[in-house]
């Protein structure tokens, strides 16, 4: 499974990767205004710099919502930097750009999915990575665990190539439970990674050992 960090923060962006373990980033307009990247020029320049410095799978997300500004900003996205994946949300119009990227061998990544039918529109239409946002469905009281198994169900029985990103992820316990149910990629902030680090008995071994290597060497 790959690790994408979700952030359109720099310094997150860096920590990330100095992690050892990560495969790519995404972001979306929220996470870019999160980050005060403001006008056109500015937004463009700030997925090239994080382009350039992860230099694999960067989803950058279209803002137009018609089918022809979708080929426009996704065509010019695309031509920014090879890492671009260009992020497109899951309307008719997005599903129509999607096969139409596809057909141009620009990779894409349909964004805002919640449902099976939805996930398979997409992988009919070539997406290249799919993301089910599953913290949203928990805070639905919606299992959003069980949408991936479903989605990794039905891609393998009907051998559909479309990775599956688990998005939306809320804790270090949900990227252990997709990775247990079968995603290709998850999407999580920086705090859920750091947290699989975590377990006190491994701090607790170290120090022991680390106390029994001094008073040896005494
Ligand atoms: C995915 O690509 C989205 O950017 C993201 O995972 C959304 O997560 P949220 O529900 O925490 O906003």
């Amino acid at each position: 499974m790959e690790f994408f960090v979700d952030t359109a923060n720099l310094d997150q962006i860096r920590k990330a990767m100095d992690l050892g373990v990560l495969d790519g980033v995404t972001t979306n307009p929220s996470l870019m205004a999160k980050e005060g990247i403001r006008g056109n020029d500015a937004v463009m320049e700030h997925y090239l710099n994080i382009a350039k410095m992860v230099g694999q799978n960067v989803s950058a997300e279209v803002i137009a919502t018609d089918y022809e500004g979708m080929i426009r900003e996704g065509q010019v996205l695309a031509a920014l930097h090879p890492a671009i994946v260009v992020k497109v949300p899951m309307t008719r119009d997005g599903i129509r750009a999607i096969h139409t990227f596809h057909s141009e061998g620009i990779r894409t990544n349909c964004t805002l999915v919640f449902s099976a039918g939805q996930a398979l529109l997409a992988a009919k239409a070539g997406a290249t990575y799919l993301s089910p946002f599953i913290g949203r469905l928990d805070d639905l009281n919606m299992d959003g665990l069980e949408l991936i198994a479903q989605i990794v169900q039905i891609y393998r029985t009907q051998g559909f190539t479309t990775k599956i990103l688990a998005a939306s992820i809320r804790s270090s316990l949900h990227i252990v439970r997709c990775a247990e149910v079968g995603a290709d990629v998850v999407t999580c902030p920086l705090s859920a990674m750091e947290g699989l680090f975590y377990h006190p008995l491994t701090d607790k071994g170290l120090a022991q050992f680390l106390e029994d290597h001094a008073r040896n060497n005494a």
